[in-house]
């Protein structure tokens, strides 16, 4: 019997609280042109004050596992990938662990900044494969808001805060077929096809937090050289696709969806066109969310699935990069 993880259901929570391009303007010196034609930006949601991480991410799962319809003592795993946890300790996934009423399996945070839900959905992928984990809990969830300096206008209007969650569960290889049957091959079947992930710490400084507690003691904020960044994204996320395709001998033509990171739209059509997929078979989120890092994704995702668009058997290709550098795809039938 070959294990492999299959999703079954996908949950996500925005603030309240939405922001425009026109209202982020009266403060800060921008336009609402130039966000949404350098970025594709037209708003985003800000958590209220008070209203942490780990609030994001306990809503999130809390409708993920509705949606999949298991028992909450099901879960063995709760992993957590934000990098504006509520406190330096415990883990972010620990508080949502005690806030699902559990005190069985194990929880913990994974930092890797935007690609975090990629990087996260590697973890639980190998810890169902390796038979440590049966059903996991995976968040991505970013209240990026608190880490922004809004004097900087540069980085200030791309970032918003949310939460996206899905639920994994362990199943046999043979029977998530997507018609069914038995001796499909690998890549025919529902479920986590592969993940890769990669960083190379050599850029690190050209996305970074400058605060943290061994260095300043205090929070710091978020810097960025946007022109680096974006010239690494358009060529690590290009390379990377190629490689999730080739791991499963798929074509790009096999693909329905690409659910993107949600960072710039010009960096999602680049990845979009190379491709070679029609804007309608791209999720795309970030004119109502911004950049909401880790938590990009599972939103999109749940918006995508929740509207009908991603449907049962659908083949979906995830792929982020961020600070690290940091990134990676997986590739998910539905
Ligand atoms: O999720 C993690 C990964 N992050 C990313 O993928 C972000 C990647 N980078 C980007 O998306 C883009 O580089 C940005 C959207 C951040 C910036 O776009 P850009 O085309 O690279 O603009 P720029 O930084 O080169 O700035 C161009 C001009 C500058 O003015 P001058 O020097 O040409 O006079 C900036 O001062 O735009 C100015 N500018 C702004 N103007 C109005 C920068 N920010 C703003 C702003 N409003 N908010």
């Amino acid at each position: 019997m070959t294990i492999r993880s299959e999703i079954l259901g996908c949950g996500s929570y925005l603030p309240e609280r939405i922001v425009t391009n026109e209202e982020l303007s009266a403060t800060v010196d921008t336009t609402d042109e130039w966000i949404r034609s350098r970025t594709g930006i037209g708003q985003r949601h800000i958590a209220a004050d008070g209203e942490n991480t780990s609030d994001l991410a306990f809503a999130a799962a809390q409708r993920a596992i509705e949606h999949a319809g298991i028992d909450v003592a099901d879960i063995d795993l709760v992993i957590c990938a934000t990098a504006t946890p509520d406190n330096t300790f415990p883990s972010t996934a620990a508080k949502v662990q005690h806030r699902l009423g559990m005190t069985q399996g194990a929880a913990f945070d994974i930092q890797a900044v935007c690609s975090g839900f990629v990087y996260g959905l590697a973890v639980a992928d190998n810890f169902i494969r390796a038979g440590q984990a049966k059903t996991v809990v995976l968040i991505g969830a970013e209240t990026f808001s608190r880490i922004l300096d809004w004097n900087d206008r540069g980085t200030c209007v791309l970032f918003g805060d949310g939460a996206g969650a899905v639920v994994m569960r362990a199943m046999d290889e043979d029977e998530t077929s997507a018609s069914g049957g038995n001796g499909q091959g690998h890549n025919s079947g529902r479920g986590v096809l592969s993940t890769h992930i990669h960083s190379d710490g050599t850029h690190y400084d050209i996305l970074y937090v400058d605060g943290g507690p061994s260095t300043t003691q205090t929070v710091g904020h978020l810097r960025m050289n946007g022109k680096e960044v974006f010239r690494h994204a358009v060529k690590n996320l290009a390379s990377i696709v190629d490689e999730a395709l080739e791991a499963n001998n798929l074509e790009r033509s096999d693909l329905d969806w690409l659910v993107p990171h949600q960072a710039n739209k010009r960096i999602i059509d680049s990845t979009a066109k190379k491709l070679g997929m029609s804007v309608d078979n791209v999720i795309l989120t970030v004119d109502k969310h911004a950049n909401t890092s880790a938590a990009s994704i599972p939103l999109a995702l749940d918006v995508a699935v929740k509207d009908g668009r991603i449907k049962r058997g659908d083949l979906i290709l995830l792929e982020a990069m961020g600070g690290g550098l940091t990134w990676g795809a997986g590739l998910v039938r539905w």
